[in-house]
């Protein structure tokens, strides 16, 4: 079969799995497939395709996320490695590190925490983005922990960003800024999510509630900055203003939703 002879059938197959981007999930798996671009998979078009492009159309016809079929995703300035030890980073959360970015710009070595890491996308992104900053890595499952220490090995972060196995409990230790974009989907939501998330992604990665209230009060930092679901925001600010923090904002993603809370605990 030629490269697109392939586009075409992997497009119709993904449509009829259900697959909300066919024909972009059909580009990119065949870009991996060829190491080249997703546009240049086009110049390709009278090529033969590998036989084992098909193993990778059925794990996506099978609603296996792309990023996990993949084996790696963008993130910031990042390319991750991601599979189901920890939930896909998402676009949304690229704001978070955009307003921790933004806090921390003045300040030359700020100590910071990264709870609840997963592939350890945030903690690796400020501590790339930020060459002053000493980060810290927690998360609960040892999993997400194995894949976290493998990016920050990838991307050569390792020295800068101690990852470790723990729980919330640390937040108390005193940082200049703690950050995190904990489990928050309610349980009763679960069955309505779509199958790459419900049937891949670690449940205990997504469902969850209180925990902002619960990281809000146990921290002990100079900033706290935290991610929401879909109407939660209001809330949290008000958690936070309710529980003592000074400066509360609410910053929206890039689909104009409110989605990251920040506040700063008066000295
Ligand atoms: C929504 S995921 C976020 C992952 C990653 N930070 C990101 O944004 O892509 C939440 C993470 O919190 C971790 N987690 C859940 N409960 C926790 C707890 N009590 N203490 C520490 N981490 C926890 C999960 O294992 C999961 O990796």
């Amino acid at each position: 079969m030629t490269v697109g002879e392939a586009l075409r059938l992997a497009e119709r197959q993904l449509a009829e799995a259900g697959v909300d981007t066919p024909r972009v999930d059909a580009e990119l798996l065949l870009a991996h497939m060829l190491g080249v671009s997703r546009t240049g998979v086009h110049t390709r078009g009278d090529e033969p395709v590998p036989d084992a492009f098909q193993v990778l159309l059925g794990r996506r016809c099978a609603r296996e996320p792309l990023a996990y079929v993949l084996g790696e995703w963008g993130f910031r300035r990042l390319v991750l490695k991601t599979d189901a030890r920890a939930l896909v980073p998402r676009p949304e959360t690229e704001i978070l590190v955009e307003r921790c970015l933004e806090l921390l710009h003045a300040e030359p070595a700020p100590r910071v925490l990264d709870l609840g890491t997963g592939t350890g996308a945030i903690a690796l992104a400020i501590a790339d983005e930020h060459p002053g900053a000493r980060v810290t890595a927690i998360d609960a499952s040892a999993g997400a922990v194995s894949l976290a220490k493998e990016n920050a090995q990838r991307l050569h972060l390792e020295r800068r960003v101690e990852i470790a196995q723990g729980d919330i409990a640390v937040a108390a230790d005193g940082w200049d800024l703690v950050v995190s974009n904990p489990p928050y989907v309610a349980p009763q939501e679960w069955d309505r999510l779509q199958p790459e998330i419900r049937e891949w992604e670690p449940r205990e990665a997504l469902v969850g509630l209180g925990f902002h209230e619960r990281i809000a009060r146990v921290a002990n930092t100079h900033w706290l900055v935290l991610e929401t679901g879909d109407c939660q925001a209001e809330d949290v600010a008000a958690t936070l203003e309710s529980v003592g923090y000074a400066d509360v904002r609410v910053t929206p993603d890039l689909a104009g939703k409110p989605r990251v809370v920040e506040g700063r605990q008066p000295t």
